[in-house]
Formats: structure tokens, sequence, C-alpha cells
């Protein structure tokens, strides 16, 4: 049975819900196609993603294809109370509530999984950390999973190394149509809109520190430089190091930039990136907050501890008061401040991202892969683009077979070889 904060709150919910598929082309028709198919009659998929309204919409579709769906979050602030009441009101077993302590939490987590599901989608890769260890016994049915973000495909790795990997995993965040466009655009704009709506305060002018010249971080750094601020990156790997600077932005450690620093973003997925010692120096009134997917970035645990007072002065914003008298303002706990703060990524971004999902789930139940990681084949992420390109009104050249010849690819594509990430 659902286990929400309040369902008289689900008809908001639901509205949120509905607004957000008329900004989704490919999920939308992802769902008509589920709808005649019904793949996943008589399957149970549990999923742990951001519990916010294009995640619901996700669950619905894989509902529509015939699976009865288990939805949770996958960190305690970005649930929205509402849209976890409209969903579990439309038909989906929801377990998900706003501001849980990290008990609550993993108990949320355990409720989501004890349906003993078939398939998972992970975020962040909490559901395969409790399906590797306590709660491996509510994993006797699975057939795989799959990951949506770089921190959880860096945990799927370590495991898959270890030689411990339970069952096989489709890594999604590797898909071009979802790192391109989710990682770079998404986080670019939301959390902006995520800073901007929570502070009131003009960018323009500013000196924003972006930690991380990786495909967030990019995003990030691009749309705080189109507002007028001027962005110092920093990077520990030489070539993206050499990208952020041959964009025009200043590369820096993060001791340098802190006399500067205004507004620090966090981009990494990797720990200790802002430490005390860097907050205790900073200039008066800077604004520090992260995106990585886990709260480590920023040393909460020790500023908390330290001799900073603090000072909440709103839902999401805390004003830490050091000894010397300079304050900071920390966002969203340190967790990932464009769900903390805003409602993530726009649904459009959104919509590429969870049709690859969508996707991945059709390969692991049609395929009934090996244990390992995987990627979605090239083609089906060409057909995620495709979907939305009428909506942008892109019109696509078509090769001549001169042309085809020529570059030596089929007609009909690929039109491009593999390449770097970076
Ligand atoms: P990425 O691997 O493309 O980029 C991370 C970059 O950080 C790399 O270039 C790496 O060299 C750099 N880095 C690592 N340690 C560093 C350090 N100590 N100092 C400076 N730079 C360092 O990863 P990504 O796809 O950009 O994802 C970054 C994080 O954001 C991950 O935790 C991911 O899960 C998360 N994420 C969040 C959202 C969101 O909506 N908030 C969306 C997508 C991804
Ligand atoms: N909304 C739902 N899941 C999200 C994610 N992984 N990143 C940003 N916004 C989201």
């Amino acid at each position: 049975m659902s286990h929400v904060r309040d369902m008289s709150l689900a008809e908001s919910g639901r509205m949120k819900i509905r607004w957000v598929q008329d900004f989704m082309p490919a999920l939308v028709a992802i769902r008509a196609r589920f709808e005649r198919e019904k793949p996943f009659a008589g399957k149970k998929i549990t999923i742990s993603i951001h519990m916010e309204a294009k995640t619901a919409f996700l669950a619905l579709c894989l509902a529509a294809g015939g699976a009865e769906v288990h939805a949770t979050g996958c960190n305690p602030l970005s649930t929205q109370d509402d849209v976890a009441a409209g969903l579990a009101s439309m038909g989906v077993e929801t377990y998900a509530m706003h501001g849980v302590n990290a008990a609550e939490y993993r108990g949320l987590l355990v409720e989501a999984l004890s349906c003993c599901p078939d398939l998972i989608i992970d975020d962040g890769g909490d559901l395969l950390d409790l399906l590797s260890g306590d709660y491996a016994h509510l994993g006797k049915n699975l057939l795989g999973g799959a990951e949506e973000t770089t921190t959880g495909i860096h945990r799927l790795h370590a495991r898959a190394r270890a030689g411990v990997l339970p069952f096989p995993m489709m890594n999604v965040n590797d898909a071009k149509c979802k790192h391109y466009y989710d990682n770079k655009y998404g986080t670019g704009q939301s959390v902006w809109d995520a800073v901007m709506h929570t502070t009131n305060l003009l960018v323009a002018g500013k000196t924003v520190v972006v930690a991380g010249y990786g495909y967030c971080g990019r995003g990030v750094a691009m749309r705080a430089k189109g507002m007028g601020a001027n962005v110092i990156v920093t990077e520990i790997d030489p070539i993206c190091a050499l990208q952020a600077a041959m964009e025009g932005f200043e590369v820096k450690t993060v001791e340098s930039a802190l006399a500067e620093g205004n507004i620090y973003v966090t981009c990494t997925g990797n720990c200790d990136i802002i430490t005390l010692e860097h907050m205790e120096k900073m200039r008066d009134q800077a604004i520090v907050c992260n995106i990585g997917h886990f709260d480590n970035e920023i040393q909460m645990a020790r500023l908390e501890k330290s001799a900073a007072v603090k000072l909440n002065i709103k839902p999401q914003v805390d004003k830490f008061t050091f000894p010397d008298g300079h304050s900071i303002f920390i966002l969203a706990e340190g967790r990932l401040v464009n769900l903390g703060c805003a409602t993530g990524h726009p649904s459009f971004v959104m919509s590429n991202s969870f049709t690859n999902q969508c996707l991945a789930q059709m390969e692991l139940w049609e395929k009934h892969l090996e244990v390992g990681v995987y990627r979605l084949p090239k083609h089906l992420d060409e057909e995620v683009a495709r979907l939305h390109l009428d909506n942008l009104g892109v019109e696509l050249t078509h090769l001549t077979p001169k042309q085809a010849a020529y570059i030596g690819v089929p007609e009909e594509g690929p039109y491009k070889a593999e390449h770097y990430r970076y």
C-alpha cells in the first residue's frame, strides 16, 4: 500500500503530472506504443528517481505497458508530496515523503522493493545497494535494472570490477540522448532556475566558480556566462581543463578562486570539493551549492560542527556566520540544488532521458542479458533524438547514396563513428 505524506494533496499532484506530458513528446509516443503492445504485462517494476512530475509520468508510462509499478524517490529533498499523492491516486504504489531522515528514506526504498520486482530503475545506486546487501532476497525475481546518473554509473562499474554486480544493469546515463541533453542543458538551466528563484540575486557581474567541467559543469558554466557572470572553472582532468580554457573560462584551483568567488556550484560527483577551510576563507555573502548526486561535495558535516553560527533564513537557505564576521549561504543543505530548490530539469529534456529508460527496460525484458553493465544500442539512442526533432522544428538532412558511400556508412545511418565522451 502506498506510503505518502498527505493524500489530500493528490489533485495538485495530478495537475502537475498532466501538465508535464504536454512537453514530453517521445515519452507520449512510447506510452501509446506501450498501451498497444503491453510489453510488461504481469511484470513488477520498482523505480527510485526524484519524485517529481516528470518521474511520475515515467511511472505511468511503464504502467501503461502493463507493469505493476512501485515508485519511490532517490533523495529526501527532491520528493514533492503532492506529486507522490497524485501518483498514488493514479494507481501506482508510491512510497515517498519530502524531508524524511536517512533511516526513513531507506525504509521507503525497502517498501518499494518489497514487491520483489522483475526490473528496477535506479538513480544514484541506492536500490542496487540494498539489493546487494541486507535486502538481496528482494531481488530474487530480477532480470536486471537501469541506472540514470553518472554517480550511479561509477558505483555500478565499481561493483562490476569487484565481481559483485548481482544482475545485469543498463547504463542509461551514457546514452547520448541522456547526458548530452540532461546533464548539460538540463542542469545548465535548472541550476540557475533554482539559484535565482531561491535567492532573487543578480547573476550578472558576479564571479561564479564551477567545480568540475564534465557534462553538468559545462551546462552550468555556459549558462552563467550567458547571464553575464565571470566564470572560473576548477578541474582535475587536463583535457576538461583545456576545454574550459578554450571556451574562455579561467581555470584555477578552489583555493585560488576564494578571493573572487560569489557563487560556488559543485558539479563533480566527487567528495570534499568545498572544504570547511575553503568556506572559512570565502568572501562575505558567498552562495554555495551543489548539483552532484550526493551531499558530500560540500563538507556539510564539518560546517555544521564548526564554530560558524547557523541561521535558517527560509526553507533551503541557511546562513552560516563565522567568528571573523563573514557569512556564507548554503542552498538545499548541500544536496542537489536543482531538485531541492526547484523542480529539476525541464520536461523536454527529461523526455529524452526517460524515453531511454523505457527502451532500456524493453532491452532488459526482451534480451534476458547476462550479468554485466550495458549501454543502449546506438540505433535506439538515435530513435530517441529523432522523436524530439519535430517538436523543435528541426529538418534533418538525408544522405544521398553517393554521400553515404563516400563516407562509408549506410544511407539510413549511423551517421557518426563512436567517439570519446569528453
Ligand atoms: P562528469 O564525469 O561528466 O563530470 C565530472 C567532472 O568533475 C569531470 O570532468 C571530473 O574530471 C571533474 N572532477 C572530479 N573530481 C574533481 C575535483 N576534485 N575537482 C574538480 N573537478 C573534479 O559527470 P557529470 O555527468 O557532469 O555529473 C556530475 C555529477 O552530477 C554526478 O554526481 C551526477 O550523478 C550528477 N548529476 C546531477 C544531475 C542533477 O540534476 N542535479 C543531473 C545529472 C547528473
Ligand atoms: N527529474 C527527475 N529525475 C531527474 C534527474 N535525474 N535530474 C533532474 N531532474 C530530474
